[in-house]
């Protein structure tokens, strides 16, 4: 009989339980496997600490809850002190008494967890979640979609009291160095401006479009999705001044816009946070969750080790987790069918340089 240890690493993102029940039922189910839970990620290797994980663990009147629960009932670390610790980790691992460890991390947990699989010659097998979107090999991961939802049900609210108050608000959304769910969010929330980190843009570009809505088409609000990690205009008046992340990217631009209208545009900023990390999983998500737990614990008992699973033109296949990092993080195509598809219902996305 196997014992599997299950971990998240990383940032959380809503899904992750999802992944947790399928991991458990499957192995449990299908191959009479224990699977033990590693809390905090690596901190729970380091500490040789392990959760015994049953499907009816969490029995709420026969209700399964972990299929639509947010966040993750093993918690999670971001930045550890893992790689100051390698040698105690992987002796954590044999010392737990693992025969193989499935992780589902994001591109900074799976580069570490890459390494102390190699290092540790265990047998590991990877599954992607991230809201960045930005793991390289895949074309979906868990917790994205949800996010994408969360941001255009602010994006439709945003709407209403903007158009009501003539105001432009500018909504900054997550994405470390990509511009994933500010362009998918603001393609299917309405936006009049997506500013995302892989296409430069210019503030001057910016103040001319929001002129336009309003001379040309009467528009007497507009909404701007701005990528936390945008980039400073080249024109920026306060340029170098606003050095993120000292100002939030939302109120950066605000400022921007203010001043090249003479303060003559009523703005609002709303930072959205960690309000996207949170939630109920989408019904995508907790699919997606439920396929990818499946198949890395197929892997598994498989004898595969060192690969990720991945969504790749509708079928789930195994990616060398060597293979995916050396993409990752994996960053929008600036000439992408979604950014022609923007600018194509005249959405200002900036320069293609
Ligand atoms: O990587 C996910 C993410 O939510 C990013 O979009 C964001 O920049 C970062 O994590 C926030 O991290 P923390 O939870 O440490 O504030």
């Amino acid at each position: 009989q196997k014992r599997l240890g299950i971990l998240t690493s990383g940032g959380d993102c809503p899904g992750l339980n999802a992944v947790i029940r399928a991991v458990v039922n499957h192995a449990t189910l299908t191959y009479k496997w224990q699977v033990v839970g590693i809390p905090y990620a690596t901190r729970g290797l380091l500490e040789r600490k392990a959760i015994p994980l049953s499907i009816h663990g969490l029995d709420l009147r026969g209700i399964d809850p972990l299929l639509n629960m947010g966040g993750t009932i093993l918690g999670s670390i971001n930045k550890g002190d893992t790689l100051a610790h390698v040698d105690e980790i992987i002796a954590g691992y044999h010392a737990l008494e693992l025969d193989a460890l499935i992780g589902i991390g994001g591109d900074g947990s799976l580069t570490i967890l890459n390494q102390l699989q190699s290092q540790g010659n265990w047998q590991f097998i990877a599954i992607p979640k991230t809201i960045d979107n930005d793991v390289g090999k895949t074309e979906r991961v868990v917790g994205f979609d949800t996010a994408v939802n969360t941001i255009v049900d602010a994006l439709n609210r945003l709407t209403f009291t903007a158009a009501s108050h003539d105001r432009v608000m500018i909504v900054e959304v997550m994405g470390r160095k990509a511009g994933h769910l500010a362009l998918h969010s603001g393609i299917a929330g309405g936006a009049d401006v997506i500013l995302i980190p892989e296409i430069p843009y210019s503030i001057k570009g910016v103040c001319e479009h929001l002129a336009e809505l309003r001379d040309r088409w009467g528009r007497r609000f507009a909404i701007v999705v701005a990528a936390e990690g945008a980039q400073i205009a080249a024109d920026s008046f306060s340029h170098p001044s606003c050095e993120k992340p000292s100002c939030g990217m939302g109120q950066y631009i605000a400022d921007e816009i203010r001043h090249c209208s003479n303060d003559q545009i009523d703005i609002r900023v709303s930072v959205l946070g960690h309000i996207q990390r949170g939630g109920i999983p989408s019904a995508l998500d907790r699919l997606i969750a439920t396929v990818f737990g499946k198949a890395a614990v197929d892997l598994l008992a498989d004898g595969q080790s060192a690969q990720m699973v991945a969504w790749q033109n509708g079928q789930v296949v195994a990616v060398p987790l060597e293979d995916v990092l050396a993409c990752s993080p994996c960053l929008v195509d600036p000439n992408n069918f979604l950014v022609q598809t923007a600018r194509s219902l005249s959405t200002y996305m900036g320069n293609i340089t």
